[in-house]
């Protein structure tokens, strides 16, 4: 069974210009929705409809609007099942995956229905008498979301939860791949009771959404942009953004190392790196990337990950396996290229790569016509090499060996990346030297490089992104902006910098 969907603009469904499917990765025959993609006129007004829609909403209480969140959590509580399930059905995330991701929705509205009754400013002493300071925090107006499909719920539920508490209206536009995932979450928040036009959720394609993005920011009816996806085209909407004066929210890609020092507990790093390297077959933006080991363990770790690579499970997502297939043809297309940088110094160490298939299979899985794919451990790889510098969305790792912990950060930094990171070691302080001379935004601690909490700050630096966070009080800087406040009741004009009593004092003065 289908659905039909279209963009939901001010509360009402709006025709699509074109249609797109959206299907199954697991069974790409199968539609799971037929998308009506909206063009850029409609996308610029959307926004315009959502400035309209946000002057109401700013006046709505905070604590009110804390309500509100608090209702959508318990929507998406209650719905969880069905919203998880229909996650694994679009984009082949495992289903206890797709539960946890459902989850992290749930943990941000049980977050920010809190932050509707702080949302603190703050009273400021003045230099003169009779005046009192004070900060508010307003809303920016209008926030443009833009999200990627991989995580098609939670991530999405970082902008928009405390976009909308803090008072602002949304113009979310979903990954076309994930539509009904959306689709299903715009209809979870509508129920919470949102006035219509407060989130409106547009379908479209990239390039009618960057065209429709420039005429609206043009127009001033958007005020803050949010991104989440690959550097490329985050490189291009922060300067777009940035011509507009807009500073944008960027959540890019990564490039992620985990460190294994001599000293680290091995079964715990074959896992984490498992779990990392080919967990959500390897396509979240916390994806390992590159294993950086220790030349002391390397030959050891080395066996005992591709041991481990070779008996995880993979299949159909529905069941308890590792991972599932890639999100859409488009990743497989992408990751297909990413094997061709594969080169003669490499020694792959898991076995076969490349789509699971009657010819190619795995064990007794023959991918079932589904967009399965071989994980891939890469050995030998250098600093110079393209597997080694830049992302590689999907099911594959490099390792590479190094000799001093100053060696490894290095390594760990160099391509330029900073999202996520790992160290494996049991000494303090290997741990913190690490931490202080890593990039990333996250770093882990004998754990996986993926895992980030909903409360804490989430986003990247260098090709990660421009050091704006998400989640946790540090996403309210994105979504409000200060106001400055002074009030003075002397009842003359005091002057600033010049109306200051001058306390004298005798700098002279030695005991
Ligand atoms: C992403 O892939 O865009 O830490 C975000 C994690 C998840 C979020 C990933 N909670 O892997």
């Amino acid at each position: 069974m289908s659905r039909q969907i279209v963009s939901i603009v001010g509360g009402k469904d709006t025709t699509g210009e074109s249609v797109y499917e959206s299907t199954n990765p697991a069974r790409p025959g199968e539609v799971v929705a037929r998308v009506g993609l909206a063009d850029a006129a409609a996308f610029a007004a959307a926004c315009r409809t959502a400035k309209e829609a946000q002057r109401e909403w700013a006046k709505v209480p905070a604590p009110v609007r804390g309500r509100v969140i608090a209702s959508i959590g318990r929507l998406v509580e209650a719905n969880a099942e069905s919203l998880a399930r229909l996650v694994t059905r679009e984009i082949g995330k495992p289903y206890a995956e797709a539960l946890g991701e459902v989850r992290e929705i749930v943990d941000t509205c049980d977050f920010f229905l809190g932050e509707g009754r702080r949302l603190y400013g703050q009273t400021v002493p003045s230099e003169m008498p009779d005046k009192n300071l004070f900060t508010f925090r307003n809303p920016v107006g209008v926030a443009a979301v833009i999200t990627a499909g991989n995580f098609p719920v939670a991530v999405p539920s970082w902008y928009l939860v405390p976009a909308l508490l803090c008072g602002n209206a949304v113009v979310w536009k979903p990954a076309e791949y994930a539509a009904a995932s959306a689709e299903a979450m715009y209809r979870l928040f509508a129920a919470s009771g949102l006035p219509d036009g407060v989130l409106n959720v547009v379908f479209a394609d990239g390039a009618q959404t960057f065209a429709g993005l420039e005429v609206a920011l043009a127009e001033g009816s958007v005020h803050k942009v949010g991104f989440t996806g690959s550097s490329e085209v985050g490189r291009k909407v922060g300067e777009l953004s940035g011509r507009h004066l807009q500073s944008a929210c960027l959540e890019l890609g990564g490039k992620n190392p985990m460190v294994i020092m001599p000293d680290a507990d091995l079964d715990l790093a074959v896992e984490g790196a498992l779990f990392s390297g080919f967990g959500t077959a390897g396509q979240r933006c916390t994806s390992l990337g590159t294993v950086i080991v220790h030349e002391s363990v390397h030959d050891e770790f080395v066996e005992r990950f591709a041991r481990a690579a070779g008996e995880a499970r993979i299949g159909d997502p529905e069941q308890d396996v590792l991972a599932g297939p890639l999100l859409d043809q488009k990743f497989a297309d992408r990751y297909e290229e990413y094997l061709t940088w594969i080169e003669p110094h490499h020694e792959v160490v898991s076995g076969s790569t490349g789509k699971i298939t009657k010819d190619n299979p795995r064990g007794d899985f023959d991918g079932d016509g589904g967009l399965y794919y071989h994980p891939v451990i890469v050995d030998g790889v250098r600093p110079g090499d393209r597997l080694f510098l830049e992302e590689t969305f999907g099911p594959i790792v490099g390792v590479t060996t190094f000799t001093t912990l100053d060696e490894a950060v290095e390594l760990a930094n160099r391509p330029g990346y900073g999202l996520s990171s790992s160290i494996y070691t049991t000494s303090p302080k290997h741990a913190f030297r690490f931490r202080e001379g890593i990039s990333a935004g996250m770093v882990s601690v004998n754990n996986s490089t993926s895992g980030a909490e909903a409360h804490l700050p989430f986003g990247g630096n260098g090709k990660s992104g421009n050091g704006s966070r998400q989640s946790g009080v540090w996403v309210l800087d994105q979504f409000t902006r200060w106001q400055a406040m002074n009030w003075d009741f002397s009842g003359r004009l005091q002057k600033a910098q010049m109306d200051v009593a001058e306390i004298v004092p005798d700098l002279e003065f030695r005991i």
